[in-house]
């Protein structure tokens, strides 16, 4: 296909995209009595219109059973971590079995970082990337005073060049070369909330294994 930079030919694969009947699916939010284009898939995204049935339904069951919706709503409450393990293991690549849904985005995060950050000898810093998510930073912060270290010798973050907004794969990968016998986790979100970036998580998974960053989890 080739690209054209006009008005036309955005609306021409606007209508050839085969989802694009989902986009009457969520609400879109308007300025001046017109619908904003919304670019923020990569952080809060648009809300769906059915989410408020659905909540309200959760509210109804409450109201109505109180502590017993655990075990008696509509849809029980008590096994939801179960329900979503099939659809999250399609969206991860994982299995079922190595996947759960629970808590909310930092409660994980501190405690993967309970499970991972291990530091031990020379082995202590943590690689990550500039701009990471500001509660993100927060967390890397607490674990890093945690086990007796200071933010600005413990914390790498790897930055993107002068100019460009977006990190490349081989700058990461370098800076985890250049840091590997004291590297004790390297530490991306799959894409930076804020550039919307997807990283090379097998590269930097690959390079992080490669230079010994790996705690032993017994
Ligand atoms: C990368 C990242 N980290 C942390 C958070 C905070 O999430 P929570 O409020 O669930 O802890 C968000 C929320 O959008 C996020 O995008």
């Amino acid at each position: 296909m080739n690209f054209e930079n006009n008005l036309s030919f955005a609306r021409q694969l606007d209508n050839n995209d085969p989802l694009k009947e989902f986009r009457n699916r969520f609400i879109i939010p308007e300025a001046n009595g017109k619908q904003l284009i919304y670019f923020l898939g990569n952080s809060l995204g648009l809300q769906p219109k059915a989410t408020d049935a659905y909540l309200q339904r959760i509210l109804n069951d409450w109201a109505l059973l109180g502590v017993e919706s655990f075990f008696h709503a509509t849809e029980p409450w008590m096994d939801y971590h179960d329900k979503f393990t099939k659809t999250l293991a399609v969206v991860t690549g994982a299995l079922p079995h190595e996947v759960v849904v629970m808590n909310q985005l930092t409660v994980n995060l501190h405690l993967m970082l309970v499970s991972f950050y291990r530091p031990a000898g020379k082995r202590y810093k943590i690689i990550c990337e500039a701009k990471a998510f500001p509660s993100d930073q927060y967390a890397f912060e607490t674990h890093v005073k945690h086990h007796g270290y200071s933010m600005q010798d413990a914390i790498i973050e790897v930055h993107p060049r002068q100019g460009e907004y977006t990190l490349r794969t081989g700058d990461i990968l370098d800076v985890i070369r250049q840091h590997a016998d004291e590297t004790a986790l390297v530490l991306f979100g799959g894409i930076n909330y804020y550039t919307g970036q997807l990283f090379n998580i097998g590269a930097i998974t690959e390079a992080a294994h490669a230079a010994g960053a790996m705690p032993d989890l017994i």
